[in-house]
C-alpha cells in the first residue's frame, strides 16, 4: 500500500479532513498490526464533553494490563540515569501502538490533536519531542508538565515485610541482613533512613522558614525547615533487590504488585490558599504536605520530637501504605506531652480545647491548618481525659 492509498483509507474510517502528509508520517510511526486491526475495533462513542489533555488510569476503558502500554524495560532506559546508576527500567512514554487502536478519532482530529499533548510538547507530524517521563522525577518534577502533575497512583509498601531486611547507606549494593529475633529496635529504625530522611532539615541553620516569610508574620502559620520526611523517589531502591537477576518478587514488570489506584480522597490537614504564597518549589514537599491527614504542622526535626522513636507515633506491622485510614497517626502519641492535667500544666491541647468551648469560632491552630476549624473530635476529647488521670 502506498502511503496515498493508506491516506485515504483513514480518511474514511475516520471521516475526518486531515492533512494527507501527516497521516501517512503518524501511520508510518505504526506497526502493521495495528494497521490491519484498527478498522474493525468498534470507536468509542464520548458520552460526555472530553478535553483528551490528561490521561486517567481509572477510566474503565483504560484498566487493561499495565504492560499493554507500558512496556519494561523502556528502549531509552541506558540513557535514562547517568551510566553508573542506570538498570532496566520503565523511563518512556508508551508507543502510539497502545493507544490508537481505540483513538483513532483522536489521533486525526485536528492539525494539533489534543491527545498529543498528553505525550508531546508541542506536537506535529515531524516534532516528536516528549514531556520528561514521570520516571525518574528527578527530571520531571522540575519540568513544566512535572510542576503540576499529579498521580492516579499510591505504592502499596508492605513494611512488615521488609523492615529486617533492608538496611545500609541506600546505595544499590544493599545488603541481605539475616532476619533474627533478637533484632533491635533501633537496628530496624535505622532501616527507615534508607528509605525516609527528613527533607530540607534545618540543621544548625538560623533559618526556620523554607522560604522567607513576610516581614510581618507574627503568629501567623508559615512552614518551617525539617517538617516532613521524604520516600523513596522511584525505582532506585526498590529495583536493587526486586530485579530478574535476584529473582526476588514481585518482578519489576508486574507494576500493579507496588502501584494502586489512588483510594477516594478523605480530609486532608492542607489548605493551597495557604501554601501558595509561600512559593514552595521542592515538589515532594508538597506532595508531601496535601498527604497529610492527622496533623499539617507537625515537624519531624524539632526537639521534642526528633529524639523520639519512630513507633512512638508509627506503627508500621499494621500501616497499609495504600489506606489513608492506617496511616494516621493518634493523637495519643502526641497527648504525652502535648496533653496535661489542666490547662495550667501547659498543654496545647487543653489550652486549644477551652479556648474552642469559650469561643466557638476559635480555630485550633497548634498541630492543624485546615482540621482545626471542625468540630473537636473524640479522639481528642478522650485524650484529655486521659491526661487528667481520672
Ligand atoms: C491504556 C494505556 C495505559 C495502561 C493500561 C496503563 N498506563 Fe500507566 N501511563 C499511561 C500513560 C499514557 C502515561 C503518561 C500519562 C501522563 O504523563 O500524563 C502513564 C503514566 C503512568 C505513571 C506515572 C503517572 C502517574 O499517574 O503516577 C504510572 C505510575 C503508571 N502509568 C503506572 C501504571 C500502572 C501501575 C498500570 C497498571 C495498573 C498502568 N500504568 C497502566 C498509559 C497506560
Ligand atoms: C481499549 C481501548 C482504549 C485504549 C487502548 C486507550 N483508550 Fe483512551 N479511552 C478509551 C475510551 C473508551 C475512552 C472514553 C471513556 C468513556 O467514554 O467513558 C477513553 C478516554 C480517553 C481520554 C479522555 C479522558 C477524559 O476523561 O477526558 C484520554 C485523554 C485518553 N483516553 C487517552 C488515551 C491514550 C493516550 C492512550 C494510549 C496510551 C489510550 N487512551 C488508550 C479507550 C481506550
Ligand atoms: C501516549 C504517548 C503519546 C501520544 C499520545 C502521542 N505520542 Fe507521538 N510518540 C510517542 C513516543 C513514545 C514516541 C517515540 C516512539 C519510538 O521511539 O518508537 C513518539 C514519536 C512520535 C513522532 C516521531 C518522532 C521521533 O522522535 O521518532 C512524531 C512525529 C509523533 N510522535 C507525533 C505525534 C502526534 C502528532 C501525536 C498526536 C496525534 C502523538 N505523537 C501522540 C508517544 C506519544
Ligand atoms: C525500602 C524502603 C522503605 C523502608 C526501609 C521504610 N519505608 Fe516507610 N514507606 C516506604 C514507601 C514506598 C511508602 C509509601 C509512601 C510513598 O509513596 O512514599 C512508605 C510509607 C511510610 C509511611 C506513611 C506515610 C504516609 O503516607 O503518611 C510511614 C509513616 C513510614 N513509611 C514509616 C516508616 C518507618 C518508621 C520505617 C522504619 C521502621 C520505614 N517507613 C521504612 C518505603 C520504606
Ligand atoms: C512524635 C510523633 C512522630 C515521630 C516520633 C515520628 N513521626 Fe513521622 N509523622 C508524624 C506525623 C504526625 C506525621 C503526619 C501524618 C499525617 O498527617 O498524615 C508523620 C509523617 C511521616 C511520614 C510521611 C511524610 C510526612 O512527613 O508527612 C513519614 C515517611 C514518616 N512520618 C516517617 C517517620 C520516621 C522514619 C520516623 C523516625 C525516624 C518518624 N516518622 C518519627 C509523627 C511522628
Ligand atoms: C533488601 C531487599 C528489598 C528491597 C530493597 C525491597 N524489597 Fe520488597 N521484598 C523483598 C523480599 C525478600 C520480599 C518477599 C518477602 C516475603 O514474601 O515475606 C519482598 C516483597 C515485596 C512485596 C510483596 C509482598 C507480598 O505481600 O507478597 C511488595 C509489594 C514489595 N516487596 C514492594 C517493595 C517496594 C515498593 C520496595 C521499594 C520501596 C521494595 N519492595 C524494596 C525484598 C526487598
Ligand atoms: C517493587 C515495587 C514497584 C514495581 C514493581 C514498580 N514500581 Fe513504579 N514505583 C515504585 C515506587 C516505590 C515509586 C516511587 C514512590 C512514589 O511514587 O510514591 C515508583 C515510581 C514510579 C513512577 C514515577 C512517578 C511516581 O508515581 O512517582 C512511575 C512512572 C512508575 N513508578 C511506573 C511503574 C511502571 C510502569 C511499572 C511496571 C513496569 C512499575 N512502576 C513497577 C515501586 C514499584
Ligand atoms: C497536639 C496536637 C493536636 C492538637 C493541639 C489538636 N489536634 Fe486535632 N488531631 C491531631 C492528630 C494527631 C489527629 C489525627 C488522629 C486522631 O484524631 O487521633 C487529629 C485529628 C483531628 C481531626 C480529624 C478527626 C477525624 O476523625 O477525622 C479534627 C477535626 C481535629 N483534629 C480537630 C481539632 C480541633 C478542633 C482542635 C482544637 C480544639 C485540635 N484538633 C487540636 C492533633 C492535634
Ligand atoms: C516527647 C514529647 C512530645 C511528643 C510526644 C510530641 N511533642 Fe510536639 N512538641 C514537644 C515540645 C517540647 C515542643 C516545644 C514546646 C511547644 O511548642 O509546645 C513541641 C512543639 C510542637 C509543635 C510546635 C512546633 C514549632 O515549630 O513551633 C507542634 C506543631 C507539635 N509539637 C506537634 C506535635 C504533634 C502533632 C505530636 C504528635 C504526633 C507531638 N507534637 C508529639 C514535645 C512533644
Amino acid at each position: 500500500m502506498s502511503p496515498f492509498t493508506r491516506t485515504n483509507y483513514v480518511r474514511v474510517a475516520v471521516g475526518a479532513i486531515v492533512a494527507s502528509f501527516f497521516v501517512a508520517v503518524l501511520l508510518s510511526r505504526m506497526p502493521a498490526s495495528v494497521d490491519a486491526s484498527f478498522s474493525a475495533e468498534p470507536q468509542p462513542t464520548p458520552k460526555r464533553a472530553r478535553k483528551y489533555s490528561e490521561f486517567p488510569h481509572d477510566t474503565k476503558a483504560h484498566k487493561l494490563d499495565c504492560s499493554s502500554c507500558h512496556k519494561f524495560p523502556s528502549d531509552n532506559w541506558k540513557k535514562a540515569r547517568a551510566a553508573d546508576a542506570a538498570f532496566e527500567d520503565v523511563t518512556e512514554y508508551p508507543k502510539h501502538d497502545s493507544c490508537v487502536r481505540c483513538h483513532m478519532q483522536q489521533f486525526f482530529k485536528g492539525s494539533q490533536p489534543q491527545i498529543c499533548s498528553i505525550c508531546h510538547v508541542n506536537a506535529t507530524p515531524r516534532n516528536g519531542v516528549r514531556h520528561p517521563f514521570p520516571n525518574p522525577r528527578e527530571t520531571f518534577d522540575t519540568s513544566a508538565k512535572g510542576k503540576i502533575a499529579e498521580s492516579d497512583f499510591v505504592v502499596s509498601f508492605p513494611h512488615d515485610k521488609h523492615i529486617e531486611i533492608v538496611a545500609g547507606n541506600g546505595t544499590r549494593s544493599m545488603s541481605f541482613i539475616n532476619a533474627r529475633f533478637e533484632e533491635t529496635r533501633r537496628r530496624n529504625e535505622a532501616s527507615c533512613s534508607v528509605c525516609h530522611q527528613t527533607q530540607m532539615p534545618q540543621g544548625t541553620s538560623e533559618d526556620e522558614f523554607v522560604t522567607p516569610p513576610p516581614a510581618k508574620i507574627g503568629d501567623a502559620f508559615w512552614l518551617k525547615k525539617g517538617t516532613f520526611k521524604s520516600g523513596p523517589n522511584g525505582h532506585t531502591t526498590c529495583f536493587a533487590c526486586h530485579s530478574a537477576e535476584t529473582g526476588m518478587l514481585p518482578a519489576p514488570q508486574t507494576c500493579a504488585a507496588c502501584h494502586q489506584l489512588k483510594p477516594p480522597p478523605i480530609a486532608v490537614d492542607f489548605d493551597a490558599k495557604l501554601a501558595a504564597p509561600m512559593k514552595i518549589e521542592n515538589k515532594r514537599m508538597m506532595d508531601a504536605w496535601k498527604r497529610r491527614d492527622s496533623s499539617g504542622t507537625f515537624r519531624h526535626e524539632f526537639f521534642g520530637h526528633v529524639e523520639l522513636s519512630c513507633s512512638t507515633c508509627h506503627n508500621v506491622s499494621t500501616m497499609k501504605t495504600a489506606d489513608p485510614k492506617t496511616t494516621r497517626v493518634p493523637i495519643a502519641s502526641c497527648a504525652t506531652c502535648h496533653a496535661t492535667p489542666t490547662t495550667d500544666d501547659g498543654g496545647a491541647l487543653n489550652y486549644e480545647v477551652d479556648k474552642r468551648k469559650a469561643e466557638p469560632a476559635f480555630q485550633c491552630v497548634k498541630c492543624h491548618i485546615t482540621l482545626g476549624k471542625l468540630p473537636i473530635p473524640e479522639s481528642h476529647v478522650k485524650a484529655i481525659v486521659a491526661a487528667s488521670g481520672k
